[in-house]
């Protein structure tokens, strides 16, 4: 019996969020797997490395359709065809319609790169710096109709380190964000966080505890992350 959830991934672009889902999902004991990944420009290199790792690609370019309705309704059609139960955002650089965020309500869910409600938007990690915030990271949450909001459902934190520029803090939060979206996308798969009434609620068997949001990864992570220094960031934590 296949009780895994079929999962279908939403990319724009690089699609190294894409590689890390399909890494953490070849495992055996992971509660989803990957039946597909759908591109919205022919500029998402992270179709062809999802290709290359046997996984079935769509390209569903927005350009061929007349609006945005018709497009989420074309990337809906091949959602349905791939036998989808929940949707992952990774890099997905379009904002959905209410029709189709309805369709897929507690079943879609999206990374972003700031532990949010702090910098929804673009060029998070610049932002982060100018604010001056000592603590940054990422936050994978349920897909609302408001760009960069609804319910979260995990979260982990990177410091920001003196003398860091965009690009640096970039890097350390992605390699979060790899492991914190194989760890998130397993708790919904698994039932142990779930919407009700606008908020996440997570079940007793829930695994994800503080440890896993602040810096330290698991050593059974079913994505490799280079393990921080603990000792390091105790420094710069106030
Ligand atoms: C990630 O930083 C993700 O949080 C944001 O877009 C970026 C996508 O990177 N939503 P990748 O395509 O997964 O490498």
């Amino acid at each position: 019996m296949n009780s895994r959830k079929r999962v279908a991934i939403l990319i724009s672009g690089r699609g190294s969020n894409m590689e890390a889902l399909i890494a953490a999902a070849a495992g055996d004991d992971y509660p989803a797997e990957i039946v597909g990944v759908i591109a919205n420009t022919p500029k998402a290199r992270g179709l062809e490395s999802a290709r290359m790792r046997g996984i079935p690609t769509r390209m569903v370019p927005q350009r061929d359709y007349p609006d945005r309705a018709a497009h989420d309704e074309a990337i809906g059609a091949v959602l349905e065809e791939l036998g989808a139960e929940m949707v992952c955002l990774a890099g997905y650089m379009r904002l959905l319609t209410p029709a189709f965020v309805e369709r897929w309500a507690g079943r879609m869910i999206n990374i972003h790169p700031s532990l949010l409600p702090a910098f929804p938007g673009l060029d998070t990690h610049s932002r982060a710096l100018a604010a001056g915030v000592r603590v940054h990271g990422a936050t994978v949450h349920f897909v609302t109709e408001a760009m960069d909001d609804g319910p979260i459902v995990a979260q982990a934190a990177v410091p920001v380190l003196a003398g860091d520029t965009a690009d640096a803090l970039a890097a350390r939060v992605l390699k979060a964000e790899h492991r914190l979206y194989a760890q998130a996308l397993a708790m919904v798969a698994r039932g142990e966080a779930r919407v009700e009434g606008g908020r996440t609620v997570f079940s007793a068997t829930s695994d994800w505890g503080a440890e896993d949001a602040l810096y330290s990864p698991a050593p059974d992570a079913p994505v490799s992350l280079e393990t921080l220094d603990l000792e390091r960031l105790a420094r710069f934590t106030p």
